[in-house]
């Protein structure tokens, strides 16, 4: 593996996960691997789990991490090519990537979408300018469509988690006071697309996600219909991809005990942040279903499995 911005990226998703779970047994038995190596971690946005996990995972593997916070500890950076910079952007990436990679071996990349101009979001400027300018692997913190590291612990958690050969996972829609991307959700519908994994999608009319990611999953507009008999029920909001960006108000898709009643005793999932009362009632989160503790803890060894992949094959 050369980068790390996709499941595009991924030979094979299912040994991957066997690699996290390796991980999760021995999360020291690699602890020489990146000896000497550094680990650039860029945040356009905030960060609790994946700053917290990734660091933990290069620490694991004998790296060092320098995290650098762009919107408070930076140069404002400028990406269109040709732009006479004399506004608000002091440098442009074309050098601030190549001064980043020559002091780092692996650089992760968080940029979330402005969720204003859709084509421009789904280009992904930022993170395939540090692809084109870094002269080392790049790994996809969060981007303006994907979760890539998000999608490899999520997979990981179900795997580990399942009671049948092929469980029946439901990822719903649930409200939120904001416009969020559709990155988690995107990137989770691709990865359990991928691995023939029997998904049905369920949200409000209008909020339909894109078909580039979603395609081989069932859709569905009725929530409590979509939740009949489900193993897995991830909760997510997400803004409109068609009325790009648009939110809307459906308080009564808020996840609670009734609803889970409906399923086969589903397992509850969020890659959190998670708003209590909103998305989900506390009586689902503090209950014996839910299991995002678990898959937050996940993120460490999906991490680790991401670095020590890139480690194996670096090119530098
Ligand atoms: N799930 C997730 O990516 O969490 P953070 O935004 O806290 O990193």
């Amino acid at each position: 593996m050369k980068n790390f911005l996709s499941i595009d990226d991924v030979d094979d998703p299912i040994a991957m996960v066997k690699n996290v779970f390796e991980i999760k047994r021995a999360p020291l038995a690699d602890d020489s691997i990146g000896k000497g190596k550094v680990l650039g971690l860029v945040f356009f946005n905030s960060s609790l789990r994946t700053r917290m996990s990734t660091t933990r995972a290069a620490y694991n593997l004998g790296m060092n991490v320098m995290v650098l916070n762009v919107s408070s500890d930076s140069w404002q950076l400028e990406f269109e090519d040709g732009v006479i910079m004399d506004k608000g952007a002091v440098e442009h990436v074309k050098e601030a990537v190549p001064v980043m990679t020559s002091y780092c071996d692996i650089l992760g990349v968080r940029s979330f979408p402005g969720l204003k101009n859709r084509d421009k979001d789904y280009q992904e400027e930022v993170l395939h300018s540090f692809v084109k300018n870094a002269r080392c692997p790049v790994i996809n913190l969060e981007s303006s469509t994907l979760h890539p590291l998000q999608s490899l612990t999520d997979l990981s958690t179900i795997e580990e988690h399942k009671q049948s050969e092929k469980p029946q996972v439901v990822l719903t829609w649930a409200p939120h006071p904001r416009s969020l991307p559709q990155s988690v959700a995107n990137s989770f519908a691709q990865w359990m697309n991928k691995t023939n994994y029997d998904l049905t999608i369920v949200q409000p009319e209008g909020l339909e996600l894109s078909e580039q990611f979603t395609a081989g999953a069932k859709i569905e507009w009725n929530q409590e219909k979509a939740l009949e008999g489900a193993d897995f029920v991830y909760v997510k909001n997400w803004s409109s991809y068609h009325h790009y960006g648009a939110r809307k108000d459906h308080p009564e898709w808020t996840i609670t005990s009734e609803k889970l009643a409906l399923t086969n005793s589903a397992k509850v999932m969020h890659c959190l942040p998670v708003r209590r009362n909103v998305v989900m009632a506390d009586e689902v989160l503090d209950g014996p279903n839910a299991i995002v503790i678990q898959q937050a803890e996940n993120r460490l060894y999906a991490a680790q499995a991401v670095l020590k992949e890139i480690l194996k094959n670096q090119w530098k």
